[in-house]
């Protein structure tokens, strides 16, 4: 795989103004950005209820799927999404084009422009990918996730299943556990809750939690205090060769495990997948009535229509629009 960009700090500037709005990391949003998104993200879950759940809103218009990591949800989703809304889409993976022939992120984003595309959503594992694909191509972009950096629409997501669960956002205390500092969700979700005035304790192993990103210990007895545990996967393939971040998984699993027994009956429990059994998460956990794995999956659908309504339409958008769009 090529990556031959070379991203400095520099490069996470936000791209030059040409009045096209991107969702590139959380950091870009207000709280009235994230209320209208979720707002139209609810309108979308009432318009999937129904025999038809094809919406002609987006007819005509195309989005470009780039993924240059692996990944089952978030492609998944924005695929779906994308044919809800009735866009032509084109998903292009790493393995099996020419990336895998040395093809650079530049070119392949200028290729895939000549389409115009009005989206491109890209994936990539380098900090600041999505930066620099808004900078170059004309089209919206959404930052599906670049390196340990961010991971907006998993963080909207997830505000929207709280919202959903919980009923409210507002004063929500969520405990994140275990690698913290090889996540891009975690970074997006610290953001996502100071901003809808939510608590964060980020709880794992001392040489994974970061520092200066907030509230932190390594007392998993701490969750015992939160709402909601969100449980975070050990990322090895961001983790440096050869640098040991625990002693070894078994120890891991038995210190910072999410077990039955750590948990207070009720206590919900989020993962944004993929989930290893019986390492980060107990399978009695992960299979529990209060485990939201498959509601952040079926959020992650929603919350995509939305983000993709908002960057191509704009605006909030209320049953009405919907239903004008229906009839068009
Ligand atoms: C996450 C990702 O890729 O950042 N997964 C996801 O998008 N649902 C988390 C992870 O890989 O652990």
């Amino acid at each position: 795989m090529s990556t031959s960009i070379r991203l400095v700090k520099d490069d996470l500037r936000p791209p030059e103004s040409t009045g096209r709005r991107h969702l590139l990391s959380i950091a870009d949003l207000t709280r009235d950005d994230v209320e209208r998104v979720l707002g139209t993200a609810r309108t979308f879950a009432s318009s999937l209820e129904r025999e038809v759940k094809k919406l002609p809103t987006l007819k005509g218009r195309l989005i470009v799927n780039l993924f240059y990591e692996s990944s089952t949800r978030t492609s998944s989703s924005f695929e779906l999404a994308a044919k809800r809304l009735s866009a032509d889409t084109l998903t292009i993976k790493s393995v099996g084009s020419s990336v895998d022939k040395g093809e650079s992120l530049k070119d392949t984003a200028l290729t895939l422009g000549a389409y115009d595309p009005d989206v491109i959503v890209i994936r990539h594992p380098q900090v600041g990918a999505a930066h620099f694909v808004a900078r170059i191509a004309d089209a919206h972009v959404v930052n599906a996730g670049d390196g340990k950096h961010q991971h907006p629409t998993q963080a909207l997501l997830d505000l929207y299943t709280l919202q959903q669960e919980l009923g409210r956002l507002d004063g929500l205390h969520v405990a994140i556990v275990g690698d913290v500092l090889h996540s891009r969700v975690a970074r997006s979700l610290v953001q996502a809750f100071a901003l809808m005035n939510m608590r964060c304790t980020l709880v794992g192993p001392p040489a994974l939690l970061p520092q200066g990103l907030g509230e932190s210990t390594t007392d998993i007895n701490a969750i015992r205090d939160a709402d909601v545990v969100y449980v975070l996967r050990m990322q090895n393939e961001r983790m440096q060769a050869g640098a040991n971040f625990v002693p070894s998984l078994r120890e891991y699993t038995a210190r910072w495990g999410i077990t039955p027994e750590r948990l207070r009956a009720g206590q919900k429990v989020m993962h944004p997948g993929p989930m290893n059994r019986g390492v980060e998460i107990d399978p009695r956990v992960a299979d529990s009535g209060d485990a939201l794995v498959e509601r952040q999956v079926r959020s992650g659908l929603v919350v995509r229509m939305a983000v993709l309504y908002d960057l191509l339409v704009g605006g909030p958008v209320g049953v009405r629009a919907l239903a004008a769009a229906e009839v068009a």
